[in-house]
């Protein structure tokens, strides 16, 4: 009998935000795998679960590079899938790791539809975790939404009109994978008098944790990769 694959969110960075059901199937499975690109987020992902895992359980690593270039990505998903379906031949249980939520931006989405394509009949299951966008909103006791307001959360920006687009439809946004163009958007809210209405969290929960309130400072301060900025419009309350 074939194996399956489990799709695990491990939350953030506190390794209090691990699920009871992620925790229950990280320690069920024969084979634990832990997506790496150079950002090194493989490590962070293995630092949260490495105190739960078994011995005997296997750690296997798979490449999955941020790339522009469609073609390799395809080729690094292709790649890492055949390594996990290895496994899932064996007869042996895969947890793919993620931080956060594995539906929501993450390189899980792509392993899951590549394990499929080449091999229609294996079972999957994916576990919800806590993204960075709660723990962060959590961590400011800030509200992310209330009552009929939209949320807008956005991975990347084409350029700064574009970010007028959409702060003039939501009261509130959430910039992930801020670090890219944090000067340019810290610009954009000094002119248009909204600096006071954003605030950068940076590694939530992990080691090296950093809270930035007033974000003008980032003009002249280099950004880590695991930060988002949280814009509410109302006000910081
Ligand atoms: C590829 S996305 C992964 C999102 C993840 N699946 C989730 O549910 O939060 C990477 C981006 O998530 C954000 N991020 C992830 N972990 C974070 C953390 N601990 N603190 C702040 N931002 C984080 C950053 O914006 C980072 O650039």
């Amino acid at each position: 009998m074939k194996g399956k694959l489990y799709g695990l969110g491990i939350g953030p960075g506190d390794p209090e935000l691990l699920t009871l059901k992620a925790y229950r199937l990280l320690r069920l499975v024969a084979v634990v795998c832990v997506p790496k690109s150079k950002q090194e987020n493989a490590s962070v992902a293995l630092d949260i679960v490495r105190p739960h895992l078994l011995e005997g359980q296997k750690v296997i690593e798979v490449v999955m590079p941020m790339h522009r270039d469609r073609q390799l990505l395809q080729d690094h998903w292709q790649q890492a899938a055949r390594q996990v379906l290895v496994h899932l031949h064996q007869g042996q249980d895969v947890a793919f790791l993620t931080l956060g939520d594995p539906l929501f931006f993450s390189t899980y989405a792509y392993l899951l539809r590549a394990v499929v394509e080449l091999d229609p009949g294996v079972q999957a299951e994916t576990v919800p975790g806590i993204t960075s966008v709660n723990a962060a909103a959590a961590r400011l006791n800030l509200p992310l939404a209330e009552g009929t307001e939209g949320l807008a959360v956005l991975p990347h920006l084409e350029d700064m009109a574009e970010l007028d687009t959409v702060l003039k439809t939501f009261p509130n946004v959430v910039l992930m994978k801020a670090a890219r163009y944090s000067e340019e958007i810290v610009k954009y809210l000094e002119d248009h008098g909204l600096a006071e209405c954003a605030t950068l969290v940076s590694r939530c929960g992990q080691k090296g944790e950093q809270v930035v309130r007033d974000v003008r400072i980032l003009k002249d301060t280099p950004v880590d990769y695991f930060s988002l900025m949280l814009i509410r419009q109302g006000g910081k309350s």
